[in-house]
């Protein structure tokens, strides 16, 4: 396991990993549309073999084996303990897929072998993207293609950008992240994503932007999915470790602020939110 790695590894075992499982069903629903449009440009052919890197539960995986067919082959590693787990749960028997605990920025992958890397939101927590790159180049064949989904930057992403707007005042302000720090919006400069494809031997990148407007909350009634959207960001959302630091009377009015951004937002029994992506496309050179 890359050293560099051993705080997300710790992250993603123990208490985002619990986070994530608890929440997977609805997480997997607000994903789905960006991870198809992945896909989409992926294009997976039947019969190819596929690397679904930062897997999760393993959604992508099983939409992936359900294009390469029986014939094809997906295998999805994730660090996470628990998500594999519920991936291999979630799994249908008779599925073309397998599912690994691995870092895989540093794992045994067998060299040459895929057509694709594919991952839906699960490449932007390296401690050393190009060298993960790098060593995710050699798994695929000569000719191969890597296709994946990350956020652009937190400022283009209303999901989070609201809710810090809203808390602004009430939680003691937090540094920005360091743009390049490990994260779920270290891919946001499209500048640098490319400066690390290059860097890992990459050729004929394609960054594009893709957005989509995604249920954050839903209920019966506008009001529970307002508080649906509220929870969302309390307990999985980029804020909620800041948010769970705070005494219960801060946390009170952090939460009447963020419910009141997200009353401004569309939607009938959801609360609409935009979401801000690019989707990215590469070759591993055939030489
Ligand atoms: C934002 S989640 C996305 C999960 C899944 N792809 C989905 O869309 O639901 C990021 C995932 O990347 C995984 N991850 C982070 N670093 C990793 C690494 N070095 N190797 C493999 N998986 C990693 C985490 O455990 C987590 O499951």
């Amino acid at each position: 396991m890359a050293q560099q790695n051993a705080d997300q590894v710790a992250d993603w075992t123990g208490e985002s990993g619990e986070r994530w499982v608890a929440y997977q069903a609805r997480l997997d629903a607000m994903m789905a549309v960006f991870g198809h449009a992945a896909i989409e440009a992926a294009a997976p052919a039947e019969g190819e073999r596929v690397l679904d890197v930062g897997c999760g539960a393993g959604a992508s995986s099983l939409d992936l084996a359900a294009r390469v067919g029986a014939r094809g082959h997906v295998l999805g590693v994730d660090i996470s303990e628990p998500l594999i787990g519920r991936a291999r749960a979630l799994a249908p028997q008779d599925t073309p897929v397998l599912f690994q605990v691995a870092d895989a920025s540093s794992a045994e992958l067998p060299e040459g072998t895929f057509d694709i890397l594919f991952s839906r939101f699960g490449v932007m927590f390296f401690g050393d993207p190009t060298g993960a790159f790098s060593h995710m180049r050699r798994a695929l064949k000569p000719g191969g293609r890597v296709a994946f989904v990350c956020w652009r930057g937190m400022a283009e992403n209303d999901w989070v950008r609201l809710p810090i707007a809203a808390i602004k005042g009430i939680i003691p302000p937090t540094a920005p992240p360091d743009p390049e720090t490990p994260g779920p919006f270290s891919f946001g400069d499209r500048g640098r994503v490319a400066r690390i494809l290059t860097a890992a031997g990459f050729n004929d990148i394609a960054i594009a932007p893709f957005d989509a407007s995604i249920a954050f909350g839903e209920g019966a009634t506008r009001d529970a999915a307002i508080d649906d959207a509220v929870e969302m960001t309390f307990e999985v959302g980029p804020l909620a470790r800041a948010l769970a630091d705070q005494p219960d009377d801060i946390r009170a009015r952090a939460s009447a602020a963020v419910r009141a951004a997200f009353a401004g937002r569309p939607g009938d029994r959801s609360v609409m939110i935009d979401g801000a992506t690019w989707i990215v496309t590469a070759h591993n050179p055939i030489s």
